[in-house]
């Protein structure tokens, strides 16, 4: 880059940061309905409207983020964990205005520039720690292309195994494979099934023995029914759409470990997980990098990729498609990975593991607060903590994780000026996926403060 287009970009990145002045607190609009003519055309257009009234203008700083109308969010959601460093981030920008001056907007498997290849070095070498044997990475554009292709490594593999161990309540994605491995009838609806997966059950926390010799019983049954038609056992190391649930070594290594005697390729799901735990990968937290045959990434890193052993390596013709990435994600991705690396987030006292000890102690006082909206959840199928998750993965479960009186508190959190989202599958759950790049402990303090003020609210209306 010539030392002019380094001014003129300097200059560019100075005047998009001095415009993000106010943007530092939840604000009302100031042109009410400014938006409403966009989420029209949104639903219209795509046959089905939005979740919450949200239409960006383009404009946001840190946990902040501007609507069509004026209004200022606090974004606890981050679009289901993309913006882990927030919005108008300088550094993020910076890189998105650098690749804007190069020749291509996309990189392809045919011809990429060197940001795809550096990207990819840089992902592959935070990934390889400790016993980690993982070699090669093959970037795409969504999460559930990375777990496609990562399917069809492991399926290679084992020469065409046709059955999938999984886990229950699990998410993998959207196409129509990954809508069958998902444990969630909705996603199944109308699919012709035809992918074979066998659901192993999950860590339950309030029974860790319990359930690891549960999922050890049914795994062996699996084994005993179906011997060498296995192609893998898919893992979310914490569980995410279906309910912030952390895997612990203790419970994942046995069954990892006896998949792996039987010929079974293990592959670790961190599209969800990747950057915002208290390791930059989940595999490392617990310890399982000799486990690993397979990894998928996604959200946070922009752009998505499947990682896999050198042994696991396809034979031509299995992977491609035109599309790996755009060029600005690749930078973007790349300098979120520098920043991870090189920054104080990790460990048991980094800024990510501190932070929800933050979020824990004020769950706590507002469990206190809202004692009746805080009761067992068990009518709901549930027997757990009712705020959980881990890292930047924060859970709160009032209300019983009733479906219908969640989804009323996200939509009034929402006209509060508090982005954030739900999952689970009963009980449901108030989900965060928090900016932990960016976020400071009394950016939480107003979260939680207008989830009180907004439990407080249906509390009164009864
Ligand atoms: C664990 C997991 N895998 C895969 C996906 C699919 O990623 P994408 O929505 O980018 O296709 C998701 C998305 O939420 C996820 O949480």
């Amino acid at each position: 880059m010539s030392t002019d287009t380094t001014a003129d970009l300097d200059a560019l990145v100075a005047t998009i940061v001095a415009q993000r002045s106010g943007f530092d607190a939840i604000a009302p609009a100031t042109s009410p309905g400014a938006g409403d003519e966009a989420l029209e055309r949104l639903g219209t257009l795509r046959g089905r409207g939005a979740f919450f009234p949200f239409m960006g203008s383009g404009r946001g700083w840190g946990p902040f983020v501007e609507c069509m109308d004026g209004s200022v969010k606090l974004d606890m959601i981050t679009g289901i964990g993309v913006q882990g460093f927030g919005h108008g981030d300088s550094d993020l920008l910076r890189a998105t205005l650098e690749a804007a001056t190069t020749d291509t907007v996309m990189q392809g498997n045919l011809q990429c520039n060197v940001d795809a290849v550096d990207f990819m070095d840089a992902l592959l070498s935070v990934a390889r720690t400790g016993q980690s044997q993982l070699a090669h990475v093959f970037p795409c554009c969504s999460g559930a292309v990375a777990n496609e292709n990562a399917l069809k490594v492991c399926m290679q593999k084992t020469n065409g195994a046709p059955r999938i161990l999984a886990f229950a309540h699990c998410f993998a994605g959207r196409t129509t494979t990954m809508s069958q491995i998902g444990d969630s009838a909705g996603a199944r609806d109308g699919i012709a099934l035809s992918t074979l997966v066998d659901y192993l059950p999950y860590l339950d926390l309030t029974d860790p023995e319990g359930s690891a010799d549960a999922a050890m019983a049914a795994l062996n049954e699996c084994l005993r029914r179906y011997p060498s038609q296995y192609a893998c056992i898919v893992l979310e190391p914490v569980l995410g759409e279906g309910g912030f649930v952390p895997a612990t070594d203790a419970f994942l290594r046995p069954l990892l470990e006896r998949a792996r005697a039987a010929g079974v390729p293990v592959w670790f799901d961190e599209v969800q997980t990747f950057g915002r735990t208290e390791c930059m990968f989940r595999q490392q937290f617990l310890g399982l990098e000799d486990l690993v045959d397979v990894l998928t990434v996604g959200k946070m890193s922009q752009v998505c990729a499947t990682l896999f052993r050198a042994d696991f390596n396809p034979r031509p013709g299995l992977l491609s498609g035109t599309f790996i990435g755009s060029t600005a994600g690749f930078r973007v991705g790349r300098c979120i990975i520098d920043r991870l690396r090189s920054g104080d987030y990790y460990g048991p006292n980094g800024r990510i593991a501190v932070l929800h000890k933050h979020f824990l102690q004020r769950a706590k006082s507002l469990m206190s607060d809202h004692s009746k909206a805080f009761q067992s959840v068990a009518a709901a199928g549930g027997n757990m903590e009712l705020a959980g998750g881990c890292g930047g993965m924060m859970r709160l479960t009032p209300f019983g994780g009733d479906k219908t009186r969640i989804i009323d508190l996200v939509k009034r959190c929402f006209d509060a000026g508090l982005l954030l989202f739900f999952c689970g599958h009963g009980p449901f759950h108030l989900r965060m996926l928090a900016p932990v790049g960016v976020l400071e402990q009394s950016h939480l303090d107003t979260a939680m403060d207008v989830i009180g003020q907004c439990i407080g609210d249906m509390e009164a209306a009864g």
